[in-house]
């Protein structure tokens, strides 16, 4: 369980705070294989964004710590469940670089492992500040604080991970808006 919400998260507060330029967020999703929860976090974040009149200019990524997978589009099974959802996944899989952590405001990590790997690659303690996991936007009412990898599980783990990521994708949309209005003060 998420004990802070987003908005009153100050982890999310600073990262956000950190924006360079205002009016512009570069986010970047990362899991250990970039097929299954990181590409589909980028998938559902631009269906979060789009048909929005935001004044808020998106750049969204993913990408793997693994490169197990280099060059493929996302597990068949993610691709076929976000199907299921209208969303199209057409991610190539690609290995996280040092120069992203130039490159983007937020690196968001789907689990603890995720995380502490990205701490690990972190070239500078300016770049480990922008370092949140996904848990960071989950709702109120889930019982995870992680996502969790669906590679060996059956259906119900490539369902679950879309609900999480829906949940968390919608709610760093709103928040990254309000911290623009400056309504997060
Ligand atoms: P992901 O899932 O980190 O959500 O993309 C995985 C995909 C592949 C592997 C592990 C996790 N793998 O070991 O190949």
């Amino acid at each position: 369980m998420n004990i802070l919400q987003y908005h009153d998260n100050p982890r999310v507060r600073r990262a956000l705070a950190n924006i360079k330029e205002q009016g512009k967020i570069r986010v970047l999703f990362v899991c250990l294989g970039n097929i299954c929860r990181s590409p589909a976090a980028e998938g559902l974040m631009k269906e979060a964004i789009s048909d929005r009149n935001s004044s808020l200019q998106w750049t969204i990524d993913s990408a793997g710590t693994g490169n197990y997978h280099i060059g493929d589009l996302p597990d068949p099974r993610m691709r076929a469940h976000a199907r299921r959802r209208g969303l199209t996944l057409d991610h190539h899989c690609r290995q996280i670089k040092p120069y992203d952590f130039d490159d983007f405001d937020l690196i968001i990590g789907m689990d603890a492992s995720n995380i502490s790997n990205l701490r690990r690659l972190a070239p500078n303690p300016e770049a480990e500040e922008k370092i949140l996991p996904m848990s960071d936007f989950f709702g109120i009412s889930t019982k995870y604080d992680y996502v969790p990898d669906p590679y060996y599980d059956g259906a119900e783990g490539f369902e679950l991970v879309l609900d999480l990521l829906t949940d968390a994708t919608v709610n760093l949309r709103d928040t990254a808006e309000a911290a623009l209005d400056n309504s997060l003060a």
